[in-house]
């Protein structure tokens, strides 16, 4: 297993620089994409009137704009995150909506000093810790005693069609890869159920329950076949592996991406199945 204290600089080196970047430039069309889940977590998480909300990995801020909205001004909402850019992203856009119950925080969820809170919120935002058991109990630490937690979270890369295809596409250009540490951190760390389990309970959540959630994303965002290309290859895990590529092998890729999205156009939308957890707890 990787260590920690590496992982977590690791992951506060890349969301910072090009991974951070990339998600500020990519955010509108992520947002189109990912909304229909966006709204699954506002109904699953169902914030009331006036609660104190905890957002983990905001990001951009989407997530954080519905929950401060939900909550309205008599309730706030700490919107917590290792990326200034993509912080700065998210208040602008608060600023914009005029939204004035949002605290932008730029701090590790996994050691922030955080203020109490009712409800503590993801949206594919907790799978990043070095040590989650570490995080989640310093989390449960500032959780007043009648807390919950809705998040949600990517279920394995072979439900996950969106992915997998362009994946499978970019694969025959490059050489094998290692196998991935199905428990390191990163996008599908949350995706095999017993592990969250344990991560909770052992952090002194109540046992979670698990429903699953399954979406036929738009990947291009109502903007055609070749934004749906630009999407996958500029941000994620494809561009991670093309990064360093010759351009004849990135030209390539892209090119195989295409070709194996084109039999799911559906107007300017492509659309692949997309799997997905929606993760609830208490206070233990
Ligand atoms: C996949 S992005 C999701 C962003 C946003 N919630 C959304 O749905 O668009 C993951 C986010 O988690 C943040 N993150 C990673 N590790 C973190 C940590 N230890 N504490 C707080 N945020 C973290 C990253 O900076 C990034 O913004």
């Amino acid at each position: 297993m990787a260590d920690p204290e590496q992982s977590n600089a690791d992951q506060l080196a890349f969301w910072n620089g090009v991974g951070g970047r990339t998600w500020v430039v990519r955010q509108s069309h992520t947002d189109t994409t990912l909304a229909p889940a966006s709204e699954a977590l506002l109904a699953f998480a169902a914030p009331r009137a006036g609660e104190r909300v905890l957002d983990v990995g905001c990001g951009c801020g989407a997530t954080t704009l519905d929950f401060a909205r939900a909550v309205g001004p008599t309730g706030r909402v700490a919107a917590l995150d290792i990326s200034a850019p993509m912080l700065a992203e998210g208040k602008a856009r608060a600023e914009a909506a005029r939204l004035a119950n949002v605290d932008w925080r730029e701090a590790d969820a996994a050691t922030a000093a955080l203020d109490e809170f009712d409800l503590l919120v993801s949206a594919f935002g907790v799978m990043f810790f070095g040590d989650p058991v570490a995080a989640f109990t310093r989390m449960r630490s500032a959780a007043s005693p009648s807390a919950r937690m809705a998040f949600v979270c990517w279920r394995p890369l072979g439900e996950n069609p969106w992915l997998s295809t362009p994946m499978q596409a970019v694969a025959a250009h490059l050489p094998p890869r290692p196998k991935a540490d199905p428990e390191a951190p990163g996008m599908f760390a949350f995706a095999d159920p017993q592990r969250v389990s344990r991560i909770l309970t052992a952090a002194r959540w109540a046992p979670p329950r698990l429903e699953k959630l399954d979406l036929n994303i738009d990947i291009a965002a109502g903007l055609g076949l070749d934004e749906a290309v630009i999407q996958l290859t500029k941000i994620g895990a494809i561009n991670s592996w093309l990064r360093d590529q010759p351009t004849d092998v990135v030209s390539a890729a892209v090119a195989s991406v295409r070709e194996a999205l084109a039999p799911h156009v559906d107007g300017s939308s492509v659309r692949l199945p997309a799997a997905m957890w929606l993760v609830s707890s208490a206070g233990a």
